[in-house]
């Protein structure tokens, strides 16, 4: 593209990239991408999943060292061995995955590597929790400087991997999906933040699939696509069509959900639920929450954040503590299962919001991690079948749009968005009459998304089940044939299809 005529030299270039490559064992993730970033722009990143965005943040961040090409920052060369390095030239970074240590308080996780000393050398606590107390307040959440990182739930680990790079007061910052695990209300709480960041000059690379708020908050985006740059264009030249056409290279099917479903019998019911919170002020986690399921049905669950749609499906699936009250009939029985296989025994599936902890298995391959649950298929006589195991997740793999190198492809070399693909896939794999899909799109890019609906949408035909949260309400609005609401653990509201809209929905969500 032009250049535009305030661009005099490197005064106004934060970042230059020139012909970087990056080739990983089967794929190459970039290759010969070239990109000016201008200092002070938000610049998104766009692409489908698999495209070399998180790879070409890894380099300019210091994670990885490309096979090729050079990079200037604020017009000096720059060789970065790790990401300190990246950091002392003013670069930090927000990780797509989440990459906390469990077992620290917060305050340790956002000074992991750079704590904060007093007179005599030892670590000055104080200190460090004033200033996450700091930070955590300009991003309006309120979890305590010395919570522990493990215990807090996925949207507030994502603010607190969010602090740890703010700490660093960074005139760079890159973004990697940084809203994927935030509700709305999260999100707009960031953007106000992101807003502060730019009144004081910082440089934003940012990663989303949320077209919407690409649009919201970019000065210019760059199209990759499959490691090449296809485009890069300011906001106001261009459209979300146009991006996504460039994106993905062809046409998206726009698919209708309306079609009526037929409806078969009630595969779930839950009456009055109760889930007790006894350390928490309000005393429960769920109070009182009632609701059925239909064969060929796709219930909706709004809510904010801490409103209790997780605990809602964990319960049904048997993650919660047993100390629930209430009934959950499967097929008009009653059911308390103690443990997740159970609930896979009697046909129900869970695909979970937070992929990194309770979904994806590190040492197991691509094929491994898709035919998990489905292992009496695949193993014959006690062997697991190499030929079999691949056998039987060629469809799901396929279905799903996984884009690997192969079925015994390493699972972390997967980009985020298709980790996601093989974990939905693997719950496919069981043909789940009740499936329950907890921000199942997480990070997945628009096109795999309208494949994974249409598909959603045909096996409901065949007489699933599905029960779905979602942090996008459009999501919600898309499929669903009913939503209820919940708001601090109670229903508030039922809307049908017809009724639906994200205004009432909200209205209903903050009670
Ligand atoms: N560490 C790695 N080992 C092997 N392959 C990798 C590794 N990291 C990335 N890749 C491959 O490089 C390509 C680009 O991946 P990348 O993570 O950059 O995609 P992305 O655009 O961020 O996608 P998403 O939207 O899903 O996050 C993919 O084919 C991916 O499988
Ligand atoms: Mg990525």
């Amino acid at each position: 593209m032009t250049t535009p005529p305030t661009d005099h030299g490197f005064g106004g270039t934060a970042i230059m990239m020139r012909g970087i490559t990056k080739r990983f064992p089967g794929v190459v993730a970039l290759d010969d991408v070239s990109l000016d970033v201008r200092r002070g722009e938000l610049h998104a990143i766009c692409g489908e999943n698999g495209a070399g965005k998180s790879t070409l943040m890894k380099i300019l961040s210091g994670v990885y060292r490309p096979d090729a090409g050079t990079l200037m920052i604020h017009g000096l060369s720059a060789r970065f061995t790790g990401t300190r390095d990246a950091e002392r030239a003013g670069v930090a970074i927000i990780h797509q995955e989440l990459n906390l240590v469990e077992d620290l308080s917060v305050a340790a996780n956002v000074f992991l590597g750079r704590e904060r000393r007093g007179g005599l050398g030892f670590i000055d606590d104080a200190t460090m929790e004033d200033e996450t107390a700091r930070i955590l307040r300009m991003l309006e959440c309120g979890v305590s400087p010395r919570a522990r990182a493990g215990g807090l739930r996925v949207g507030d680990q994502q603010l607190v991997e969010i602090a740890k790079a703010l700490s660093l007061d960074a005139s760079i910052l890159v973004m990697d999906e940084p809203t994927s695990a935030l509700t709305e209300a999260e999100s707009a709480r960031l953007e106000r933040t992101i807003q502060r960041l730019r009144e004081r000059g910082t440089t934003i690379l940012y990663i989303s699939h949320k077209m919407d708020e690409v649009f919201r908050l970019a000065d210019r985006m760059t199209v990759l696509r499959d490691g090449r740059h296809v485009r890069t264009v300011d906001r106001a030249a261009t459209t979300p069509r146009e991006i996504t056409g460039w994106m993905v290279g062809r046409e998206i099917a726009g698919h209708s959900f309306h079609e009526p479903r037929p409806r078969g019998d009630k595969l779930l019911e839950v009456e009055r639920l109760t889930l007790p919170w006894p350390e928490h002020p309000r005393g429960y986690r769920l109070s009182d929450v009632s609701l059925d399921l239909r064969a060929g049905e796709i219930v909706g669950v709004a809510g904010l954040m801490g409103a209790g749609r997780t605990e809602l499906l964990e319960t049904i699936f048997g993650v919660s503590p047993p100390g629930w009250k209430g009934e959950i009939r499967i097929d008009g029985r009653p059911e308390r299962f103690a443990h997740p296989s159970e609930a896979c025994a009697a046909g129900i599936a869970m695909v979970t919001e937070d992929r990194k902890r309770l979904g994806l298995f590190p040492d197991l391959d691509v094929a491994g991690n898709v035919s998990l649950c489905s292992l009496a298929e695949a193993a014959r006589g006690g062997l697991l079948s190499r030929a079999r195991e691949e056998a039987l997740v060629a469809g799901p793999i396929r279905d799903t749009g996984v884009k690997t190198p192969g079925p015994h492809a390493a699972i972390t070399g997967l980009s985020g968005g298709n980790q996601q693909k093989c974990i939905i896939g693997r719950w496919l794999l069981t043909e789940p009459r009740i499936l329950l899909l907890d921000d199942p799109t997480r990070g997945i890019d628009v096109g795999a998304k309208a494949e994974l609906y249409a598909l959603i949408d045909r096996l409901c035909r065949r007489g699933m089940g599905v029960l779905l949260t979602s942090s996008e309400l459009p999501e919600l609005l898309t499929l669903s044939d009913r939503i209820l609401v919940l708001a601090e653990g109670r229903l508030t509201a039922e809307f049908s299809r017809a009724e639906a809209t994200e205004h009432k929905i909200l209205e209903a969500a903050t009670g």
